[in-house]
């Protein structure tokens, strides 16, 4: 039996994928390559010395998924399959209610169709908007403010629908707060496409020299120093709470939700400081006005998980800020530089289904 990894090839899946992997799942991995490039999942297979089968596909398209449910045993699904950028659903909100809503759909259609009824989902801290209290628990009023954070919302309530017409799914549903760092090794990580939107990966090319300075969006929040708050947690650590997740909705049926964070806020200012000490890099900034739609504060209550799924964040923010630095430095541009020298034999994203192993 396999999981089938969805946006398998992402920044938080390539992660996910190592973890399971080194816990001895076999794992298949879904992704059209949108936001991620193959060579992401060569470096998967080298770091862990594993092989699995991935195919080039778009959840979109329920032919293509049907082929890979019959062609693999597969108990449980992984989701991550998504788009993430919050301006971009602003702009062309049909294209991530179609992606994501729609993928989802098409996605649950073909599991119960193949009786699979294992889901961890990819939500996000997104879905409360601006929290009336810090910490942030689960049970928090859901009040969403962008077109991205609807989508996540939307397939929560779907996710529990479906629950309710049929007890025998299990649904695990994990609010991310802020993923940041990467694998050790420095050969997987995250790698934006164009200019980040992001703290962490706008901060990294600052000093990797890609970029000239930090904007800093807004110093006259009621914080700290004045710069916005949030929950950063390394993506270890959450590829983990996955792995955790996966446990728990193996053994028992129904819908989880989770926060998966460290339950500790810090600010822009004191993320640049870190940076700055663990990478020896300076990160000039300026400060700008607030970025619309930002919120001041934001971090996690992790006690439900910390309980239920048995998983605490052990990684702090030098780590995290290291962890960053060290990939960035030895992967200037991504993924994108290492295509030419690479040994993969997976082939190029043109091609419409490709399965490799
Ligand atoms: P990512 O963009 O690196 O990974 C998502 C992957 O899904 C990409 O490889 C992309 O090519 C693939 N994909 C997108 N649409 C697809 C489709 N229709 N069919 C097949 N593949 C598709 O993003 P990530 O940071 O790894 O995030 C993974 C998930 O976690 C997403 O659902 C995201 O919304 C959620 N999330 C991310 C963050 C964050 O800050 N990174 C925070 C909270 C939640
Ligand atoms: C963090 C802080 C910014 C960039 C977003 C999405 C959310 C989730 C994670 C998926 C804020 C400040 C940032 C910069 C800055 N994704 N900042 N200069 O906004 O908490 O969350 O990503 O679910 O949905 O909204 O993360 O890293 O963009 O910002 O000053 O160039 O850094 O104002 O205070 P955010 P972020």
């Amino acid at each position: 039996m396999a999981v089938l990894i969805t946006g398998g090839a992402g920044y938080i899946g390539t992660h996910t994928c190592v973890e399971l992997l080194n816990d001895g799942y076999e794992i298949i991995v879904v992704d059209n390559f949108s936001n991620s490039q193959p060579e992401s999942l060569r470096r998967v297979k080298e770091l862990t010395g594993r092989e699995f089968k991935t195919y080039a596909i778009d959840l979109l398209d329920a032919q293509s998924l049907e082929r890979v449910f019959t062609e693999n045993l597969i108990s449980s699904v992984v989701h991550f399959a998504g788009l993430k950028a919050v301006g971009e659903s602003v702009a062309d909100p049909l294209w991530y209610y179609r992606n994501n809503v729609i993928g989802t759909i098409i996605l649950c259609e073909v599991m119960k169709k193949f009786q699979v009824k294992n889901i961890v989902f990819s939500s996000s801290a997104t879905v409360y908007g601006q929290p009336d209290q810090v910490p942030i628990r689960e049970n928090a009023l859901l009040k969403t403010t962008n077109p991205y954070g609807r989508t996540k919302h939307m397939i929560e309530e779907i996710l529990r629908d479906l629950y309710i017409s049929d007890s025998s799914w299990s649904v695990a549903l994990l609010r991310y707060f802020n993923p940041i760092g990467a694998h050790k090794s420095g050969m997987i990580g995250e790698s934006p496409k164009g200019i980040p939107n992001n703290l962490l990966p706008y901060i990294s090319q600052v000093a990797v020299g890609s970029l000239d300075e930090l904007r800093v969006f807004g110093n006259d929040y009621e914080t700290k120093d004045g710069t916005g708050v949030r929950d950063y947690i390394h993506v270890v650590d959450l590829a983990i709470g996955h792995v955790r997740a996966l446990e728990k909705i193996e053994s028992s049926d129904g819908v989880h939700t989770y926060n998966l964070g460290t339950g500790k806020g810090y600010s822009v200012l004191e993320m640049v400081d870190t940076f700055e000490e663990t990478s020896g890099k300076s990160i000039p900034y300026t400060i700008l006005g607030r970025r619309p739609g930002d919120i001041p504060i934001c971090f996690a209550e992790t006690t439900k998980a910390n309980v239920e799924l048995g998983w605490r964040a052990e990684r702090g923010i030098d780590e995290m800020c290291e962890d960053t630095w060290r990939w960035q430095s030895l992967n200037p541009n991504g993924y994108e530089q290492s295509n030419t020298e690479s040994e993969t034999s997976v082939p190029s994203k043109a091609a419409d289904f490709f399965v490799t192993k």
